[in-house]
């Protein structure tokens, strides 16, 4: 079968390894890709927001599946338009990806279903906003509704803060995504990812993963898209795990099902695990980066023949997964997550995957004049898989210290917390 896969990101090259491994894969196509995907996959350059060019491509190319990585298009509903056409995807409906483009959907949904989560209110009312943070006082959390490249929310321990963050919101600082607030309680406890496949009707546990959001080393300094992550979480214990999958996921599944927009795809469950257990934070419609990375280097299961299964409505029981741990390290230019500085020379990338259990995987790449070249904030993913933390992320700084790329950067305390435990 040929494969479509849509983004560019540390993601997708992830995706391209594991797809390019399938017994069932002919050709595979990522559009737009990176450099790293250009080594296991044809680059084509299609713009995933001009859907009638992806829809031609797919017919071209005799495309037998569309695997859409990022949520932008899945918000935007390349999923539905492909289907209209005829074509098979992996991700869910424009309908059902609301669970990650709208957090007012997600709270209501819950809210109405008794999901468990922070409680919480909609405003699209500056002064009633206000009020509503005074009432209650700080801590609390003030988010954007709609899609805000992980900048939308603002974690207020003050209330000084938190009023701060709605005059912000309220005048213009994420676009549309911040018409609309949901403010809600801040949750204690240690957060943790999950992800499980649906098609639909059913949900199958996929993996966990914890993720390192802060820029700086102990957590310190401005949120960005990820510097790290471990998979699995140590936190997200088997009696833990199956509470989410019977609290949360086959819970959320079954109410979009009720509510007429069946869930397909990935299912990525941001959690607070707190005294009480585990509670949502948010839902994201699609694999995390770098969350995905790790999760693939313990694959074991066929992906494609997995992702196959999710869009024609026949998942597996289970995921068959390594018990190992994988890491990574996320290797960004100088300046991420504000203005990266673009064009540092990246070398020796081989001599770090020619450690046993080292791979790397490129994110923000491009080769200019024959040279590997920085061309975005994350740039590289070293990926390590070992028998605990602690030796994969010794694994995974043994492969970032072997690569060259002076205008880059990266925190040297990935997996903290799960080594202290
Ligand atoms: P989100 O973009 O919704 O994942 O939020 C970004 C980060 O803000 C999360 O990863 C949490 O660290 C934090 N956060 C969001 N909502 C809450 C909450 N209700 N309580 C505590 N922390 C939160
Ligand atoms: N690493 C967090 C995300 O992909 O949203």
């Amino acid at each position: 079968m040929n494969v479509l896969l849509i983004g560019s990101g540390g993601r997708e090259h992830a995706l391209a390894l594991a797809l390019a491994k399938s017994p069932l894969l002919d050709r595979l196509f990522v559009a737009p890709g990176n450099p790293g995907t250009a080594q296991v996959a044809h680059n084509v350059a299609l713009d995933a927001n001009d859907f009638a060019g992806v829809i031609a491509f797919c017919r071209a190319e005799a495309i037998g599946l569309v695997v859409v990585g990022p949520e932008q298009p899945l918000v935007e509903g390349l999923v539905d338009a492909l289907e209209a056409a005829g074509l098979r995807a992996f991700g869910p409906s424009k309908a059902a990806a609301r669970l990650e483009g709208s957090k007012g959907f997600t709270k209501d949904l819950c809210a109405k279903y008794d999901i468990p989560t922070g409680a919480y209110e909609r405003f699209v009312d500056r002064e009633k906003a206000l009020a509503y943070v005074r009432e209650k006082g700080a801590p609390i959390v003030v988010k954007a509704d709609g899609l805000a490249a992980g900048k939308g929310v603002v974690v207020a321990m003050t209330l000084e803060q938190a009023e701060q963050a709605v005059d912000a919101l309220f005048s213009g600082a994420f676009g549309a995504a911040g018409a609309e607030a949901v403010i809600e309680e801040w949750l204690d406890g240690e957060e943790a990812s999950f992800f499980a496949l649906c098609d639909g009707e059913k949900a199958v546990a996929f993996a966990s993963a914890q993720d390192h959001k802060r820029v700086g080393d102990g957590d310190q300094g401005p949120n960005t898209g990820g510097m790290g992550a471990f998979s699995p979480a140590p936190i997200m214990t088997p009696e833990i795990s199956a509470r989410v999958m019977r609290e949360i996921v086959e819970p959320t599944v079954a109410a979009m099902k009720a509510e007429g927009c069946p869930f397909s795809g990935v299912l990525f469950a941001g959690l607070m695990i707190g005294k009480d257990g585990p509670k949502l934070i948010e839902y994201n419609t699609r694999f995390g980066d770098p969350e995905c990375q790790v999760m693939m280097a313990r694959l074991e299961d066929d992906l494609l023949g997995l992702l196959l299964a999710c869009a024609e409505r026949r998942l597996p029981e289970q995921v068959r997964l390594s018990a190992k741990t994988a890491l990574t390290v996320v290797l960004a230019a100088r300046g991420y997550p504000g203005t990266p500085l673009k064009g540092g020379r990246i070398e020796a990338i081989d001599e770090a995957e020619k450690i046993p259990g080292v791979t790397v995987i490129h994110a923000g790449t491009k080769i200019e004049g024959g040279q590997l070249v920085a061309n975005g904030g994350r740039v590289l993913n070293v990926v390590a898989l070992a028998g605990s933390v602690a030796e994969a992320q010794a694994l995974a700084y043994r492969g970032v210290d072997a690569i060259r790329f002076p205008d880059g950067f990266c925190r040297r305390d990935i997996g903290w917390r799960a080594i202290g435990r």
